[in-house]
């Protein structure tokens, strides 16, 4: 066989090979030795150079260069789509992908604010019902049977007896018919009331209750306790008022307004009052030893005058672009 022969032989069994890697392609690294390695075909012919007689080397040089670039260039160029799925392109000195954790939600950051505030003067934190009978969210608490409150224009009924509490108070029935006093509590939680949907009421929003019962209650401390809070709130030049209301649950009452800058007028944040006698013997505590007051704070209103949003109906979109400004 002439050297010029075994060039060709090698480049036949190579065309041969290189099909062979298309249906497996497991076999690119040892056919690629096979050619290119450095004891491989390729390696053999050029060793054979010494022995090809003088004049006929040029040409077995050249053509030995070419079958070698024919073959180098297959293994280079086909690296990509043989090779990828094998390289493990995972560099694990790169920093981890960034995940969000969300946003608290101002409700949430209002709710805690305020809970922190009363837990520093000594009130526990407790739970009750959403879903209450008609005793412990309207009758204990001295709601006359023809009382508007209970009128479905506001009430959510379940059943005949049973609504959607439409405010935290009635969580004060089942604390005093549960405890005996001194009693300290607030009582935060969601609320619904049948209203119509507008830039400041919506169907469900959240209160805390407050409740403090003990010997010698006067209506300077609740006076007293309510200021403070707002103060803590709100800043110590917050103008506030305590202006005279009615609740069929506390004599007297009053209602808390504080003085919005930015809309120019007063806005209501709570009612309260000396909790009523009526109410007392109610739930069997008696009432010439016993007093107290309680207070019902509205959450979206403090947190709406605390972050200056002016439409309640964005706390309850979940609108990442609103959210994410808390
Ligand atoms: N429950 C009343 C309301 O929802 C608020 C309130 C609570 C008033 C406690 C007095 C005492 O409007």
């Amino acid at each position: 066989m002439s050297t010029q022969d075994t060039i060709e032989s090698v480049r036949d069994t190579f065309r041969t090979d290189s099909k062979q890697i298309e249906n497996d392609p497991e076999k690119f690294e040892s056919i690629k030795i096979k050619y290119l390695g450095r004891k491989g075909l390729v390696a053999d012919l050029f060793s054979n150079i010494p022995k090809v007689a003088t004049d006929l080397r040029p040409k077995y040089g050249k053509d030995l260069n070419e079958l070698k670039n024919e073959i180098s260039s297959f293994f280079n160029n086909n690296k990509a789509q043989y090779l990828d799925t094998k390289i493990d392109s995972t560099d694990n000195s790169l920093p981890g992908p960034k995940f969000k954790i969300g946003n608290e939600h101002p409700i949430q950051k209002t709710l805690d604010e305020i809970k922190n505030i009363f837990i520093n003067l000594g009130f526990s934190i407790a739970y009750g019902p959403e879903i209450d009978d008609d005793f412990h969210n309207f009758s204990a608490l001295n709601f006359p049977e023809e009382h508007p409150a209970r009128d479905m224009q506001d009430t959510f009924f379940i059943e005949e007896d049973i609504v959607l509490r439409t405010h935290t108070s009635n969580v004060q029935v089942h604390l005093m018919e549960e405890k005996d006093p001194p009693l300290r509590y607030i009582v935060p939680g969601r609320v619904y009331r049948n209203e119509s949907i507008s830039f400041k009421s919506y169907c469900l929003f959240h209160q805390i209750e407050g409740l403090y019962v003990d010997k010698n209650v006067s209506f300077a401390d609740h006076k007293a306790i309510l200021e403070y809070f707002v103060k803590k709130m709100f800043g110590l030049n917050t103008k506030m008022r305590f202006r005279p209301s009615f609740f069929p649950f506390t004599e007297p009452s009053a209602e808390v307004d504080i003085w919005s800058e930015k809309r120019g007028q007063w806005l209501e944040i709570l009612g309260s009052g000396m909790v009523d006698p009526e109410v007392f013997k109610s739930v069997n505590i008696d009432e010439k030893i016993w007093s107290g007051f309680a207070f019902g704070l509205g959450v979206e209103r403090i947190c709406m005058l605390k972050y200056e949003i002016d439409d309640i109906r964005l706390l309850y979109q979940g609108d990442i672009r609103f959210l994410e400004q808390f």
